[in-house]
């Protein structure tokens, strides 16, 4: 091989593995996610994941932990419900999955939306059945996982703030188990279309 030819090579080679190195430090990867955040999640998400239309989860101040297991099932096609398939399923397909926890982290350190004025009679039927449950229709008490403030934690789902019309359309295909949630399952069983509109009122003005 001729000198300069493998010259060359060799600082290619350097080059390669130093650009490697970078890409995979914490701080490079977490740059890396916001960008992806910024040009490509934020079209339906909104900026910081502060969405405008229903369709769109907010996605701001979520729980990391909930955020990074969310974008792997999306991935793994294990969250299955027709918005999951039709939206998420290809872009959680785009997204490396060296960058999955640096997307939690970025939704997970933006600011939650505030909460949104609605129907007092509606938000305080939610708000009993979300801090105490109905124990005669083996509901539990939403708050026991979810947080008393509906703040979430781990991998329980922060829900306050949440757009009514979404949260309504997870307790349906949850309750379906179009969206398998092992946990959920049992607790929302005779969950009605009235308590769903109730409590999701309740969540939004959180
Ligand atoms: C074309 C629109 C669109 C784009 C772009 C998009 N999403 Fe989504 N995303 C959705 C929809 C719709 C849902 C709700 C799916 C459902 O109802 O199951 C969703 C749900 C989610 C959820 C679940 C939230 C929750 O509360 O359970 C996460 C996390 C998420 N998206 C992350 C991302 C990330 C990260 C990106 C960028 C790589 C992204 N999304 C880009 C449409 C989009
Ligand atoms: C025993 C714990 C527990 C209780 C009690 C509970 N949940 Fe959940 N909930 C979860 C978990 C865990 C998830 C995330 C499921 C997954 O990973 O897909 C979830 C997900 C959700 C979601 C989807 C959020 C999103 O961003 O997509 C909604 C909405 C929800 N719960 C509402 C409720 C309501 C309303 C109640 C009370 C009637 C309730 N939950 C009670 C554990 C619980």
């Amino acid at each position: 091989m001729n000198r300069h030819i493998a010259a060359i090579i060799g600082a290619t080679l350097v080059w390669g593995v130093s650009a490697t190195q970078a890409a995979e430090s914490p701080d490079e990867l977490n740059k890396a996610a916001a960008k992806v955040a910024v040009e490509l999640c934020s079209a339906c998400h909104g900026p910081g994941g502060n969405s405008i239309s229903p369709t769109f989860p907010k996605l701001g101040g979520q729980q990391k932990l909930y955020l990074a297991g969310q974008i792997r099932a999306f991935k793994a096609k294990n969250r299955s419900d027709p918005e999951a398939h039709d939206y998420m399923w290809g872009m959680a397909a785009t997204v490396d999955d060296s960058l999955v926890d640096g997307l939690a982290s970025y939704y997970a350190s933006q600011p939650p939306a505030p909460g949104k004025a609605g129907d007092p009679k509606l938000i305080a039927q939610g708000e009993k059945l979300f801090e105490k449950g109905d124990s005669t229709r083996k509901i539990a008490a939403c708050a026991g996982c979810h947080g008393v403030n509906a703040e979430g934690q781990t991998i329980f789902p922060r829900l306050a703030g949440q757009h009514v019309a979404y949260v309504i359309r997870q307790l349906q295909v949850i309750q379906k188990e179009l969206r398998k949630s092992p946990i959920m399952h049992g607790i929302i069983t005779e969950l009605t279309p009235d308590d769903m509109k109730a409590v999701a009122e309740y969540l939004q003005s959180k």
